[in-house]
């Protein structure tokens, strides 16, 4: 499923070495490629910058909807999905209260994730889930560092311990990093991504690192019906891509799913699904219908 070892060429490797040719399936980032055609240069062929990394398209549901209206989200999302040739995997994280009855619900047509996870394994940690009760109650997937539950205090210490406990648990982890506004005024969104990328990812191990997908999430863009431009996604995915290769590897960064969030609609995700190098969408407000949903992934 995961894409083959592609190596990623940034800018930077091609100011350290110019002229030279660039290795086979060569990824280039956005900046890379910019700076290859003021050098003359010739950019890999057609089709060669998108990775190869599982599509994905994921429903936070937050704090909407009760069991009963999980199952009848879920009927509709089965009729939807008949005769429909969606390119993503639909995965769905709704509130605890709903995992156990959407997932025998979904009968399949949809993958079950939960919003949030504890740190610890199991014990006297009143009020919270730990993994090993999430994948009983049939979870593959879990969101963690939701811009939301950041803004909740907390912060990247517990994050990186909340990663490898779902890890640990056998959970997928869907890392959540972005700016606020202030920071993308201050011209910071690309050290700020990275920095949230080192915080809850370095020191992992190479297979626990590719079980992690990773979704960028502006803040500002966040249930604001506002969204960054396709340039603007395009180099924040790179800058993601960059900050994983750093931390495992060209292979790992073309094998994991990128995926962008923030204010994604029926109306626009067919653009920002095409984003080179986008692996797919985390839906927030437009996730809870069913009908919008499934457009979504018809989009791409
Ligand atoms: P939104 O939320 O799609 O409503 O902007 C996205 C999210 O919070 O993950």
């Amino acid at each position: 499923m995961s894409g083959a070892a592609r190596p990623l060429v940034t800018a930077e490797d091609l100011l350290r070495s110019p002229g030279a040719p660039l290795p086979e399936g060569a990824l280039l980032t956005p900046l890379a490629r910019d700076l290859l055609r003021r050098q003359g240069g010739r950019e890999p062929g057609p089709g060669t910058s998108a990775p190869r990394a599982a599509r994905l398209v994921v429903a936070n549901w937050k704090s909407f909807k009760t069991a009963p209206e999980a199952r009848a989200f879920a009927a509709e999302l089965r009729e939807a999905a008949r005769g429909a040739a969606w390119a993503a995997t639909p995965v769905i994280c709704p509130p605890f209260t709903a995992l156990h009855a959407l997932h025998e619900a979904l009968g399949g047509v949809a993958e079950l994730g939960a919003q949030d996870v504890s740190a610890e394994d199991e014990g006297a940690w009143t009020g919270e889930v730990a993994a090993r009760h999430l994948t009983d109650a049939g979870c593959r997937w879990v969101l963690v560092g939701h811009s939301e539950r950041r803004a909740m205090g907390e912060d990247e210490p517990l994050l990186a311990r909340k990663l490898r406990a779902a890890l640990r648990g056998g959970l997928r982890p869907i890392l959540c990093v972005g700016e606020t506004s202030q920071e993308r005024q201050a011209r910071r969104e690309q050290a700020v991504v990275r920095e949230q990328l080192r915080a809850a990812l370095s020191g992992l191990e190479p297979e626990r690192l590719r079980r992690v997908a990773v979704a960028y999430e502006p803040r500002w863009a966040i249930g604001a019906g506002v969204t960054p431009s396709a340039g603007e996604v395009e180099v924040m995915l790179a800058v993601v891509r960059e900050g994983l290769a750093g931390l495992g590897g060209p292979a790992l960064a073309a094998g994991t799913s990128v995926l962008y969030g923030g204010s994604v609609g029926a109306e626009n995700a067919g653009e920002l699904l095409r984003v080179p190098g986008c692996a797919g969408a985390l839906v927030g407000g437009a996730s809870l219908s069913a009908a919008k949903f499934a457009r979504i992934l018809g989009s791409g």
